[in-house]
Protein backbone atom coordinates (compact mmCIF):
# COMPACT_ATOMS: atom_id res chain seq x y z
CA UNK A 1 0.00 0.00 0.00
CA UNK A 2 1.31 3.17 -0.86
CA UNK A 3 1.10 6.76 0.96
CA UNK A 4 1.03 10.13 -0.43
CA UNK A 5 -0.06 13.26 1.77
CA UNK A 6 -0.39 16.38 1.09
CA UNK A 7 -0.47 19.57 3.28
CA UNK A 8 -3.13 21.14 1.40
CA UNK A 9 -5.67 20.07 -1.33
CA UNK A 10 -4.30 23.03 -3.64
CA UNK A 11 -2.72 21.55 -6.91
CA UNK A 12 -3.82 18.08 -6.28
CA UNK A 13 -4.73 16.72 -9.47
CA UNK A 14 -6.30 13.75 -10.86
CA UNK A 15 -3.29 11.53 -11.15
CA UNK A 16 -2.95 12.41 -7.62
CA UNK A 17 -6.18 10.45 -6.45
CA UNK A 18 -7.58 8.43 -9.01
CA UNK A 19 -7.81 4.74 -8.16
CA UNK A 20 -6.82 5.68 -4.95
CA UNK A 21 -8.49 6.13 -1.22
CA UNK A 22 -8.81 9.77 -0.21
CA UNK A 23 -8.53 10.81 3.62
CA UNK A 24 -9.18 14.04 4.08
CA UNK A 25 -8.55 15.86 7.75
CA UNK A 26 -9.67 18.87 8.77
CA UNK A 27 -9.22 18.47 12.62
CA UNK A 28 -10.56 22.37 13.47
CA UNK A 29 -13.59 21.73 12.89
CA UNK A 30 -14.89 20.37 9.85
CA UNK A 31 -14.47 16.50 9.89
CA UNK A 32 -14.19 16.37 13.60
CA UNK A 33 -18.01 17.88 13.38
CA UNK A 34 -18.59 15.43 10.47
CA UNK A 35 -17.57 12.59 12.78
CA UNK A 36 -19.88 13.54 15.78
CA UNK A 37 -22.97 14.18 13.40
CA UNK A 38 -22.85 11.28 12.05
CA UNK A 39 -22.27 9.30 15.29
CA UNK A 40 -25.40 11.17 16.61
CA UNK A 41 -27.45 9.71 14.09
CA UNK A 42 -27.44 12.48 11.03
CA UNK A 43 -28.27 10.40 8.28
CA UNK A 44 -26.11 12.24 5.85
CA UNK A 45 -23.56 15.26 5.25
CA UNK A 46 -23.88 16.92 2.36
CA UNK A 47 -20.74 19.65 1.77
CA UNK A 48 -21.12 22.60 0.03
CA UNK A 49 -18.17 24.42 -1.88
CA UNK A 50 -19.91 27.78 -0.98
CA UNK A 51 -22.32 29.45 0.76
CA UNK A 52 -24.37 30.03 -2.09
CA UNK A 53 -24.67 26.03 -3.04
CA UNK A 54 -25.36 25.36 0.69
CA UNK A 55 -28.68 27.50 0.50
CA UNK A 56 -29.68 25.99 -2.88
CA UNK A 57 -28.96 22.84 -1.62
CA UNK A 58 -31.24 23.56 0.97
CA UNK A 59 -34.03 24.66 -1.48
CA UNK A 60 -34.35 21.60 -3.19
CA UNK A 61 -35.04 19.34 -0.08
CA UNK A 62 -37.76 19.06 3.12
CA UNK A 63 -36.68 21.96 4.68
CA UNK A 64 -38.05 20.49 7.85
CA UNK A 65 -35.70 17.16 7.38
CA UNK A 66 -32.52 19.62 6.73
CA UNK A 67 -30.18 21.28 9.08
CA UNK A 68 -27.59 24.23 7.52
CA UNK A 69 -24.76 24.50 9.36
CA UNK A 70 -20.77 25.85 9.14
CA UNK A 71 -19.23 28.74 9.02
CA UNK A 72 -17.05 31.84 7.71
CA UNK A 73 -14.05 32.91 9.95
CA UNK A 74 -14.94 30.63 12.48
CA UNK A 75 -18.53 32.08 13.25
CA UNK A 76 -21.76 30.63 12.58
CA UNK A 77 -23.26 32.34 9.18
CA UNK A 78 -26.80 34.51 9.64
CA UNK A 79 -29.01 32.53 8.25
CA UNK A 80 -27.96 29.18 9.08
CA UNK A 81 -29.17 26.75 11.78
CA UNK A 82 -25.93 25.69 13.17
CA UNK A 83 -22.56 26.86 13.64
CA UNK A 84 -19.25 24.61 12.94
CA UNK A 85 -18.88 23.76 16.99
CA UNK A 86 -19.42 19.72 17.46
CA UNK A 87 -21.15 20.47 20.60
CA UNK A 88 -24.04 22.10 18.15
CA UNK A 89 -24.48 18.43 16.46
CA UNK A 90 -25.59 16.76 19.54
CA UNK A 91 -28.70 14.32 18.87
CA UNK A 92 -31.43 16.37 19.23
CA UNK A 93 -29.80 18.90 16.64
CA UNK A 94 -28.97 16.22 14.10
CA UNK A 95 -30.93 12.76 14.18
CA UNK A 96 -32.79 11.65 10.89
CA UNK A 97 -31.79 14.80 9.58
CA UNK A 98 -29.25 16.41 5.94
CA UNK A 99 -26.74 18.26 7.70
CA UNK A 100 -25.58 20.36 4.46
CA UNK A 101 -22.23 21.88 5.88
CA UNK A 102 -20.38 24.79 4.21
CA UNK A 103 -16.84 25.03 5.89
CA UNK A 104 -14.12 27.67 4.84
CA UNK A 105 -11.68 24.88 3.90
CA UNK A 106 -13.00 20.83 5.25
CA UNK A 107 -16.18 21.22 3.08
CA UNK A 108 -13.58 21.95 -0.13
CA UNK A 109 -11.28 19.62 0.90
CA UNK A 110 -14.32 16.55 1.14
CA UNK A 111 -15.46 17.64 -2.29
CA UNK A 112 -11.87 17.39 -3.42
CA UNK A 113 -11.19 13.73 -1.84
CA UNK A 114 -14.69 12.32 -3.25
CA UNK A 115 -13.52 12.54 -6.96
CA UNK A 116 -11.09 9.67 -5.60
CA UNK A 117 -12.31 6.27 -5.64
CA UNK A 118 -13.14 5.79 -1.88
CA UNK A 119 -13.09 8.83 0.27
CA UNK A 120 -13.00 9.09 4.40
CA UNK A 121 -13.27 11.25 6.67
CA UNK A 122 -10.72 11.35 9.33
CA UNK A 123 -10.20 13.21 12.58
CA UNK A 124 -8.37 12.71 15.74
CA UNK A 125 -11.58 11.62 17.74
CA UNK A 126 -12.29 8.70 14.77
CA UNK A 127 -9.01 8.23 13.77
CA UNK A 128 -8.93 4.22 14.77
CA UNK A 129 -12.47 3.40 12.70
CA UNK A 130 -10.50 5.56 9.97
CA UNK A 131 -7.25 3.60 10.03
CA UNK A 132 -9.45 -0.07 10.47
CA UNK A 133 -12.06 1.26 7.49
CA UNK A 134 -8.14 2.30 5.14
CA UNK A 135 -7.09 -1.54 5.43
CA UNK A 136 -10.23 -3.09 4.82
CA UNK A 137 -10.35 -1.40 1.79
CA UNK A 138 -6.78 -2.23 0.52
CA UNK A 139 -6.36 0.08 -1.69
CA UNK A 140 -3.26 2.96 -2.15
CA UNK A 141 -3.63 6.12 0.10
CA UNK A 142 -4.03 9.91 -0.06
CA UNK A 143 -4.05 12.09 2.59
CA UNK A 144 -5.71 15.53 2.27
CA UNK A 145 -5.07 18.01 5.05
CA UNK A 146 -7.50 20.66 4.45
CA UNK A 147 -5.66 23.36 5.91
CA UNK A 148 -6.24 27.10 6.16
CA UNK A 149 -6.95 29.10 3.28
CA UNK A 150 -4.42 27.82 0.85
CA UNK A 151 -1.78 26.93 3.63
CA UNK A 152 -0.18 24.62 6.48
CA UNK A 153 -2.47 23.60 9.34
CA UNK A 154 -0.47 21.83 12.05
CA UNK A 155 -3.25 20.17 13.48
CA UNK A 156 -4.21 18.51 10.04
CA UNK A 157 -0.44 17.67 9.41
CA UNK A 158 -0.34 16.21 13.44
CA UNK A 159 -3.52 14.03 12.32
CA UNK A 160 -1.96 13.25 8.97
CA UNK A 161 1.22 12.21 10.52
CA UNK A 162 -0.55 9.67 13.20
CA UNK A 163 -2.03 8.02 10.55
CA UNK A 164 0.85 7.46 8.35
CA UNK A 165 2.80 6.13 11.39
CA UNK A 166 -0.51 3.90 12.68
CA UNK A 167 -0.44 2.42 9.07
CA UNK A 168 3.56 1.49 9.34
CA UNK A 169 2.97 -0.48 12.29
CA UNK A 170 -0.04 -1.91 10.97
CA UNK A 171 1.21 -3.30 7.73
CA UNK A 172 4.67 -4.46 6.29
CA UNK A 173 3.72 -3.61 3.16
CA UNK A 174 2.72 0.04 3.83
CA UNK A 175 5.53 2.61 1.96
CA UNK A 176 5.41 6.23 2.05
CA UNK A 177 5.73 7.99 -1.61
CA UNK A 178 5.86 11.89 -1.19
CA UNK A 179 8.24 13.95 1.51
CA UNK A 180 4.97 15.38 3.17
CA UNK A 181 4.08 11.80 4.64
CA UNK A 182 7.81 11.27 5.78
CA UNK A 183 7.53 15.28 7.28
CA UNK A 184 4.09 14.72 8.69
CA UNK A 185 5.46 11.57 10.77
CA UNK A 186 8.22 13.16 11.77
CA UNK A 187 5.64 16.48 13.27
CA UNK A 188 3.51 13.80 14.72
CA UNK A 189 6.35 12.39 16.52
CA UNK A 190 7.38 15.46 18.22
CA UNK A 191 4.04 16.57 19.47
CA UNK A 192 2.40 13.05 20.04
CA UNK A 193 3.06 13.34 23.98
CA UNK A 194 1.14 16.53 23.75
CA UNK A 195 -1.53 16.73 20.87
CA UNK A 196 -3.82 18.71 23.08
CA UNK A 197 -1.68 21.67 23.72
CA UNK A 198 -0.32 21.53 19.75
CA UNK A 199 -4.07 22.14 18.71
CA UNK A 200 -4.45 24.84 21.11
CA UNK A 201 -0.42 26.91 20.24
CA UNK A 202 -1.90 26.36 16.00
CA UNK A 203 -2.39 29.04 14.47
CA UNK A 204 -6.13 28.20 14.00
CA UNK A 205 -6.19 27.16 17.69
CA UNK A 206 -5.39 30.68 18.85
CA UNK A 207 -7.76 31.98 16.74
CA UNK A 208 -10.67 29.77 17.82
CA UNK A 209 -9.53 30.14 21.46
CA UNK A 210 -9.97 34.07 20.86
CA UNK A 211 -13.39 33.50 19.52
CA UNK A 212 -14.17 31.53 23.05
CA UNK A 213 -14.06 28.04 20.93
CA UNK A 214 -10.95 26.66 23.64
CA UNK A 215 -13.20 23.64 24.46
CA UNK A 216 -14.07 22.71 20.95
CA UNK A 217 -10.28 22.54 20.78
CA UNK A 218 -10.29 19.80 23.72
CA UNK A 219 -12.55 18.21 21.91
CA UNK A 220 -11.22 17.68 19.10
CA UNK A 221 -7.78 16.77 20.53
CA UNK A 222 -9.31 13.36 21.81
CA UNK A 223 -8.51 10.06 20.03
CA UNK A 224 -10.85 7.33 19.24
CA UNK A 225 -13.87 9.30 20.92
CA UNK A 226 -15.90 8.13 18.51
CA UNK A 227 -16.04 4.44 16.92
CA UNK A 228 -17.22 5.22 13.01
CA UNK A 229 -16.12 6.19 9.79
CA UNK A 230 -17.46 8.82 7.60
CA UNK A 231 -18.06 7.28 3.90
CA UNK A 232 -18.18 9.21 0.66
CA UNK A 233 -21.30 8.29 -1.29
CA UNK A 234 -22.67 9.90 -4.51
CA UNK A 235 -21.97 13.43 -3.07
CA UNK A 236 -22.31 12.89 0.76
CA UNK A 237 -20.86 11.43 3.57
CA UNK A 238 -22.58 8.72 5.25
CA UNK A 239 -22.10 5.82 7.21
CA UNK A 240 -23.76 3.40 5.20
CA UNK A 241 -21.45 0.86 3.04
C1 LIG B 1 -12.92 25.05 8.01
O1 LIG B 1 -13.45 24.25 7.25
O2 LIG B 1 -12.17 25.94 7.62
C2 LIG B 1 -13.17 24.96 9.47
O3 LIG B 1 -13.56 23.77 9.89
C3 LIG B 1 -13.03 26.19 10.24
C4 LIG B 1 -13.62 26.29 11.62
O4 LIG B 1 -14.43 25.50 12.06
O5 LIG B 1 -13.29 27.24 12.30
Amino acid sequence: MNIRLFFTPAGIGDEQINGRTAVVIDILRATTVAAVALDNGAREIIPAANLGDATSIREKLDRSTVQLGGEREGRKVEGFDLGNSPFEYDREAVENKTVILATTNGSAAILKGGEAKHCLSCAFVNLTATLDKILKIGNDVSIICAGNKGGFSLEDALCGGMLVDKLLAADNAVELDNDAAFVAQGLYHKHRENLEDALHKSDHGKYLDNLGFAKDITFCAQEDHLTICPVWQSGRLTLQE
